[in-house]
């Protein structure tokens, strides 16, 4: 089950190396946007989505139009979940249309107010891009504190912040540059790695556990796109961590499944159980296995506040992912790239729903057990 150590720790040296290099080298001969430092950007916008907003790029909520503001179309007294795309993203890039999409599912309707700051984020502007996220993070919270000031039917502490990759990064930076307190939950979704680790130009503004109350992490590409250790209150690792069932050695795959496997769990009946171990090395070493009497937790959007530690778990290959509380062994990653050949990748959710398709799913399907 467990890949050897030293292959591991070899390959993440590689490839690690080889990406922030060749990034570095492209990035010099492109013509990255380096935004003023100052808000508002008119690249980093804001968009409400929910049930009753049927426009594709969602409302706009400005911070500088106070109209904007007041007379959104929220759907009061519900949960509001503020979310960014990382590197390369946009509006329309994942976490964004798998999280309408799944929480469109649910009988209880959401907000979802997206942060898009796709024009300053562009390939192969990587170094730029983790550059930009200290000030995509101050004009965030900057707009939370006027949108808040309008909307008072909710509470910083009721918002629950979703970040994919350099988006949860940006979550950290909203964090530190709110000045009404600190989010409650934030969730990351394979936090992006590269140039936020221990040693490089970011480690002092990486997302942890000082940036929420419960901050609760999702790991798919451990190690290469994604933050290699636990950094959260739970992190939770998925099946070999670097590298996921059905993807082969696709960082970019393994990279989104984190997303994918968030949004299955809003709303699957079978549910994600994931039991604990000591440490990523206890767990790549092979001698992390769940046992009789384990407490199993459940993982994703219905995670228990209380949950505390590193946890693992596994999935399908393909969707669905979740697995409910099975635990047999996977085929090795080396077999899943064979058989990525030869049946075409399910992917799930790439665009929102038309939302007729959504409302009449919504009232068909029943309330996911938690
Ligand atoms: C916004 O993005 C465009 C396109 O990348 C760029 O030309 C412009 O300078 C940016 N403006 C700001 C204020 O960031
Ligand atoms: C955040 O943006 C505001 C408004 O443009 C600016 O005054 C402030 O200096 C910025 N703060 C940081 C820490 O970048
Ligand atoms: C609001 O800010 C945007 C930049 O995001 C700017 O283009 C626009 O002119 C501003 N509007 C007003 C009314 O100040
Ligand atoms: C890698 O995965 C991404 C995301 O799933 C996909 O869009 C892309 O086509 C894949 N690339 C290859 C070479 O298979
Ligand atoms: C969450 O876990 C704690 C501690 O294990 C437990 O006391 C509590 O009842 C759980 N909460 C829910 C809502 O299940």
């Amino acid at each position: 089950m467990a890949l050897p150590l030293f292959k591991i720790i070899i390959g993440c040296t590689i490839i690690l190396s080889d990406y922030v290099f060749s990034i570095g080298v492209l990035e010099r001969s492109s013509n990255c946007p380096k935004p003023p430092e100052e808000c508002p950007n008119v690249n980093i916008t804001f968009h409400l989505y929910n049930r009753r907003i049927k426009n594709y790029n969602g409302y706009q909520l400005k911070e500088n139009d106070t109209t904007t503001l007041q007379n959104a179309p929220f759907i009061k007294n519900k949960q509001v979940i503020v979310s960014s795309h990382g590197y390369t993203g946009h509006l329309h890039y994942a976490p964004n249309p798998e999280l309408i999409d799944a929480y469109n599912r649910m009988p209880d309707p959401v907000n979802i107010i997206v942060i898009n700051w796709g024009r300053l984020c562009p390939q192969p502007c990587y170094t730029q891009s983790a550059r930009n996220v200290a000030l995509v993070g101050n004009c965030s919270a900057l707009f939370i504190e006027a949108l808040l000031q309008h909307q008072t039917w909710f509470t910083l502490k009721d918002i629950h912040f979703i970040g994919f990759s350099l988006g949860a990064q940006v979550m950290s930076q909203i964090s530190h540059k709110l000045t009404i307190g600190k989010p409650y939950w934030i969730t990351a979704l394979d936090p992006a790695w590269p140039l936020f680790d221990t040693m490089t130009t970011y480690a002092e503004e990486r997302l942890d556990i000082t940036d929420a109350d419960f901050l609760d992490v999702y790991h798919t590409n451990a190690g290469y796109k994604g933050q290699l250790t636990s950094i959260g209150h739970v992190d939770f690792y998925a099946n070999h961590a670097l590298l996921q069932p059905g993807c082969g050695t696709n960082s970019s795959c393994n990279h989104v499944r984190a997303v994918y496997y968030y949004a299955e769990s809003i709303y699957t009946k079978v549910g994600f159980y994931a039991y604990s171990c000591l440490s990523i090395l206890t767990h790549l070493t092979g001698f992390c296995k769940p046992g009789p009497g384990d407490e199993l937790v459940l993982l994703g959007a219905h995670v228990n506040h209380s949950t505390r530690g590193t946890y693992y778990f596994t999935t399908n290959d393909q969707y669905p992912f979740a697995r409910g509380k099975v635990f047999d062994t996977q085929e090795e990653p080396i077999q899943a790239e064979h058989h990525m050949q030869s049946v075409e990748p399910v992917q799930p959710m790439q665009r929102p729903l038309p939302i007729d398709l959504r409302l009449s799913e919504i009232k068909a399907s029943p309330k996911p057990s938690s």
